[in-house]
């Protein structure tokens, strides 16, 4: 399979794209195409339409396309900045919908759209903005599957904690899932036959707030 791993840059999107690099479908081995936002040959930013359409046109047809970029901290209610406080729900959730849409004419017959959203155990202070993107998220993803043309399936994988992230943030990371675990549940998604599904890893019980 041709796929294409944007925010293969991140902690997250890395280690699915190596995961993905390393597994021998039905057809040999899949050729990966990374996207990162700042770095790498193919770019690109969700929160610019014409920069999705110009990564696509640069690929040409794919059979898989997984997200896990995203940008925009989650910001509390109190955040007096329009801008600020919008820029996860731009970056994370809008980016990620404009994609899909983008995406239908790329993808080929059967193929399939991975997104992220993410979950937290509960409501922390300055989160109500990431329950609103993943559970938008995990909502759309749900309901636009039916939507899709040719077979093309859609779904999205939703982390906890993932343990590389803890570490980096200098947290205990005993409780997170290790990366390469968290890339294995995407691998499924794209292998597999699932549409209109939110995977859940297991996990801790929080999402960064960030
Ligand atoms: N890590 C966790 O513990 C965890 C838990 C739950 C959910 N998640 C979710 O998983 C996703 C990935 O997390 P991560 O930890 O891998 O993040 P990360 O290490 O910060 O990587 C983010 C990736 O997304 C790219 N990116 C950021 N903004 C972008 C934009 N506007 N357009 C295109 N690419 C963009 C970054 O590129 P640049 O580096 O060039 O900016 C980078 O490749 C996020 O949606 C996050 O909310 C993560």
């Amino acid at each position: 399979m041709k796929i294409l791993v944007i925010g293969a840059t991140g902690t997250i999107g890395g280690a699915v794209a190596d995961a993905l690099a390393a597994r021998n479908g039905r057809d040999g081995a899949h050729d990966i195409l990374r996207a990162g936002r700042r770095s790498g040959p193919l770019r690109v930013d969700l929160t610019d339409t014409p920069s999705i359409d110009a990564l696509l046109e640069a690929t040409g047809p794919l059979d898989a396309i997984v997200c896990c970029a995203a940008s925009g901290a989650m910001t509390p209610l109190t955040e007096p900045s329009d801008t600020e406080f919008w820029t996860g729900l731009d970056g994370k959730l809008i980016g990620q919908v404009n994609l899909v849409r983008r995406s239908l004419t790329h993808v080929r017959d059967g193929g399939s759209l991975t997104l992220t959203s993410g979950r937290f155990a509960e409501p922390v202070p300055g989160s109500s903005l990431g329950h609103l993107v993943n559970a938008g998220l995990d909502a759309f993803v749900h309901a636009a599957a039916v939507e899709l043309p040719r077979g093309v399936r859609l779904n999205a994988v939703s982390p906890g904690w993932v343990r590389e992230t803890l570490t980096t943030l200098g947290m205990d990371p005993a409780p997170g899932t290790p990366v390469a675990d968290l890339a294995r549940v995407y691998v499924n998604a794209v292998e597999g036959t699932s549409n209109g599904s939110t995977f859940t890893p297991p996990s801790t019980p929080s999402q960064p707030s960030r």
